[in-house]
């Protein structure tokens, strides 16, 4: 366990902001956090758990203690042929796309879509992350915590993790109440693709066959093109969830504007496309000193540099007022915000 105090916050978040921590612990392995949260370590309250820091938006110092877990390993726990699937478990300090590159050199599939998205594993369902057609949770046997009143072990299947879009027990009512250890994924070992996404589908095809490292390339590709490398452009993917709204507030705005994109969710509920509400209020590409819209991507905002935690919320603010005075949609942020709103 290290113990790190007055930290600098700046390689830990993907917007680069310069915010301090009071103090940052780093945790290795299971039990390092089992002892830590037994009370055996001194550490100023409250706590925030960190993994990579790309979905999240501090806007102050963190007065209080981040906990970073750095819990690793990979490991196949069971193997059935005849259902043709393995179950595999990674730790939460894993950096999620070494993962993902994993699973697809060892030909398992199911995450392949996911390849890319920033994070670590712990994060996975904490998120439910999801792209291109396929959400963690789908893959997702179980997920091994830590209460932190006490430190002892819970371990949530998937039926009790609640999970909805970009959303999860973890997330809601038990936010903050667990720390994520190790998730367990169920894998197939036959993979068949899934190229739902027509856009997807055109890109593997163009590189070749349908195979788990075509698709999981063709994911990178699009990636790429389209959304900022927070190594040089500081962001954190998509900063608004997507609007589900009900089949007739989608309809009236469909007969208003025709090419509004609409995705069938669940029965009776359209989900529509934040990036697009945003770009037709032509926020694309804008900029407020050093807080911008990205100019590929509207639901991305993006730090060129020096921008401030308060600028970038404040830019978000007024994107979210444009769009309610336009189309009458109400954007909710995905990202975290951690200090003052
Ligand atoms: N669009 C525009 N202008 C824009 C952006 C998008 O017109 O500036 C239109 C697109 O042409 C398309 C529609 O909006 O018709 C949807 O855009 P896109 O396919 O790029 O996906 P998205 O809905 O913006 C979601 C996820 C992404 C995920 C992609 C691919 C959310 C909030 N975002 O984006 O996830 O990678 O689908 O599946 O659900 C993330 O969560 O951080 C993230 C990047």
């Amino acid at each position: 366990m290290m113990i790190y105090k007055n930290v600098s916050l700046k390689k830990y978040n993907t917007f680069g902001l310069d915010y301090k921590a009071d103090c940052m612990i780093h945790l290795e392995n299971e039990q390092e956090a089992i002892e830590f949260f037994n009370g055996n370590v001194v550490w100023n309250k409250p706590f925030l758990v960190l993994g990579s820091g790309s979905n999240i938006l501090f806007t102050s110092n963190f007065k209080g203690t981040i906990l970073y877990p750095e819990i690793s390993g990979i490991k196949i726990e069971d193997k059935d042929l005849n259902k043709g699937e393995v179950i595999v478990s990674a730790g939460a300090g894993i950096n999620w796309d070494d993962f993902v590159a994993w699973t697809v050199d060892n030909g398992f599939g199911g995450l392949e879509n996911l390849s890319l998205i920033p994070g670590k594993v712990g994060a996975t369902p904490v998120q439910n992350i999801g792209a291109y057609g396929v959400e963690v949770k789908d893959q997702i046997v179980s997920v091994r915590t830590l209460i932190v009143n006490d430190g002892s072990i819970r371990v949530f299947e998937n039926n009790e993790c609640e999970f909805g879009y970009r959303n999860s027990i973890f997330k809601r009512r038990e936010k903050g109440r667990y720390l994520v250890t190790r998730v367990y994924y169920r894998l197939a070992i036959n993979p068949q693709m899934n190229l739902i996404y027509d856009s997807l589908k055109e890109e593997v095809n163009k590189i070749g066959t349908e195979t788990l490292q075509n698709t999981r390339q063709a994911v990178i590709n699009i990636r790429r093109n389209k959304l900022p490398d927070p190594e040089i452009i500081g962001n954190a993917g998509s900063f608004f969830k997507n609007p589900v709204v009900n089949k007739s507030v989608a309809g009236s705005l469909k007969n208003r504007y025709p090419d509004l994109p609409v995705y069938p969710d669940q029965e009776g509920y359209i989900k529509l496309a934040s990036g697009w509400l945003i770009d037709r209020c032509g926020w694309k590409g804008k900029r407020r000193g050093d807080a911008g819209v990205h100019e590929k991507q509207a639901l991305v905002l993006v730090n060129y540099g020096k921008a401030t935690g308060k600028e970038i919320l404040d830019l978000s603010e007024e994107i979210k007022e444009s769009v309610r005075d336009k189309f009458g949609i109400d954007l909710e942020r995905e990202v975290e915000v951690v200090g003052a709103i």
